[in-house]
């Protein structure tokens, strides 16, 4: 693994990070220090494992961080504490990103872009049917991107009252997650856990209702390919990887913050490099 060359931090140097609990696993900084580096931005990206959200955007504005990704558990709690949010952020509930301008902490969420971006290099949303598994943070930020980009949207859940939550609140449809094998869509996307690492053999769906979805996404990255993802490729469907979306997110981060196109080729040599010599 390049290690960080210390030797070019300069005391100009600005500072960026990801905050939340874990977040040593996260890629998030070999991402952005790859994307600093090639555009030439004097800045490094750190992660901060953050006890007290409230402290941390203290910090955050006392010491001039320029910009916080924000992950598990925090993503809904630091909204109390910004002095902005977008529209995605108040509906969708989360805001996984934090810029820092000038002592104003502006907040918004760039999960939905990343989602609707993997998506759209494979398949038109507009009036595209979509089932979507799962009811989490996850869910509700790519329903809500699904829903503005025009998609017919149902969301299948273990505990159908979360998936009526928020087909409420968006205006779309909730059924139990066992209806999903009898559905039929263009787009299937999976925001469960089901099928991450260990529990690598498991699948949302059964196999047999992979034929009922012409693309099939899932946002577990760990592993690389879900079981689902396989089986979907081996009924010779589409598919977009989990990987596709923390992509996109990250780039999108980047450009809010800087201002400059996010070099994303670079990002993503950065990313499977380290899931090859680490995650894989
Ligand atoms: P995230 O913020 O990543 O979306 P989350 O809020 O913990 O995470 O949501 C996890 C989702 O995975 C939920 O939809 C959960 O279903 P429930 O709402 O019924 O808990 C779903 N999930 C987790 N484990 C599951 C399992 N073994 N079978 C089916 N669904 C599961």
């Amino acid at each position: 693994m390049d290690r960080l060359d210390i030797r070019n931090i300069t005391a100009h140097t600005a500072l960026y990070g990801i905050i939340g609990k874990p977040v040593r696993h996260s890629l998030s900084p070999v991402m952005h220090n790859a994307a600093f580096k090639a555009i030439g931005i004097d800045a490094v990206y750190l992660a901060f494992e953050t006890k007290d959200v409230k402290k941390a955007l203290d910090a955050m504005k006392c010491l001039d961080i320029k910009g916080f990704s924000v992950t598990i558990p925090n993503k809904e709690g630091v909204i109390d504490y910004l002095d902005e949010i977008d529209n995605a952020v108040a509906r969708i509930g989360a805001c996984n990103t934090i810029k820092n301008s000038n002592g104003r902490l502006f907040g918004t969420n760039t999960d939905w872009l990343g989602a609707v971006e993997a998506i759209r290099e494979k398949a038109d949303l507009s009036g595209l049917k979509a089932v979507v598994l799962g009811a989490g943070g996850s869910s509700r930020a790519i329903c809500y991107g699904l829903l503005k980009k025009g998609a017919d949207v149902t969301i299948c859940n273990r505990t159908l009252e979360r998936a009526e939550k928020i087909a409420t609140d968006f205006g779309c449809r909730a059924r139990p997650l066992t209806d999903a094998a009898n559905l039929r869509a263009g787009l299937l996307i999976n925001t469960t856990s089901v099928g991450m690492s260990p529990n690598v053999d498991e699948m949302p769906i059964p196999e047999h209702a992979v034929k009922n979805f012409d693309i099939i996404m899932d946002i577990v990255y760990s592993p690389l390919e879900t079981k689902l993802l396989k089986k979907a490729k081996e009924a010779g469907k589409k598919t977009i990887s989990g990987i596709e979306m923390l992509l996109n997110q990250a780039a999108w981060q980047f450009e809010f913050w800087t201002g400059e196109k996010a070099p994303r080729d670079v990002m993503k040599e950065a990313l499977y490099k380290t899931l090859n010599g680490n995650h894989a």
